[in-house]
């Protein structure tokens, strides 16, 4: 089990080592030319949970290289993204300019967002923080910078998923290997500490 600092000090160093590989990695993807949702890329104008995005302000947690934060911005909304590894941040830097927008980045922890209260209408996690934060802190500390009757959209993986990928594998089998009850907080195939909470 750990405490609130050590998840968020191992998570920070995790992504601060894997960030170069990580966006290597996007980049051999391509990029989308639309919003689209976590690994598989749901578009989300199939999808259709974010709703009319322009005017709205938007918090991306745990934006990475901020490709979404962009591709937000590029539909008329005004972006914060916020990641705790400054090395994604610095992959960010050049992309968050690159368009006819701007998107604010902010190097900062969701279990402890550095904004006021009601300062957002909508907040996203395309697996992004809530999947390395503890849903307890992380999503009251969400609901806190939104405005009333504001929205938070998560993409994570599945609970099945979680279930049938053992401790040490990065894939998931066709057994369960861990308990229902893990899911709130487990060891991530990338040295990271990983949160779910079905
Ligand atoms: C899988 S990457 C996803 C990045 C981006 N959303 C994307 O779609 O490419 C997860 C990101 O969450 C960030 N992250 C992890 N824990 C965080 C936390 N507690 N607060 C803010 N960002 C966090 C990591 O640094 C990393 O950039």
């Amino acid at each position: 089990m750990t405490t609130g600092d050590e998840h968020s000090r191992i998570n920070r160093a995790a992504w601060n080592r894997m960030a170069d590989q990580y966006q290597e990695i996007l980049a051999e993807m391509g990029t989308p030319s639309e919003l689209t949702w976590g690994w598989w890329r749901h578009p989300e104008q199939r999808l259709g949970v974010l709703g009319e995005v322009a005017g709205r302000d938007v918090l991306d947690l745990g934006c990475g290289a901020a490709g979404w934060a962009r591709r937000l911005a590029d539909h008329g909304a005004t972006v914060v993204g916020l990641d705790a590894s400054a090395r994604q941040l610095a992959h960010a830097g050049a992309a968050a300019t690159a368009g006819a927008r701007t998107v604010a980045l902010v190097n900062g922890d969701a279990e402890r967002l550095p904004f006021a209260d009601a300062s957002f209408d909508v907040a996203v996690s395309n697996w992004g923080a809530l999947s390395f934060s503890d849903p307890y802190v992380a999503v009251p500390e969400a609901a806190r910078v939104l405005r009333p009757g504001g929205l938070l959209v998560v993409c994570t993986s599945s609970p099945i998923y979680r279930l049938c990928t053992a401790p040490d594998a990065d894939q998931p089998g066709t057994e369960i290997r861990c308990g229902y009850s893990d899911l709130h907080r487990s060891p991530g195939t990338t040295g990271t500490v990983r949160f779910q909470l079905p």
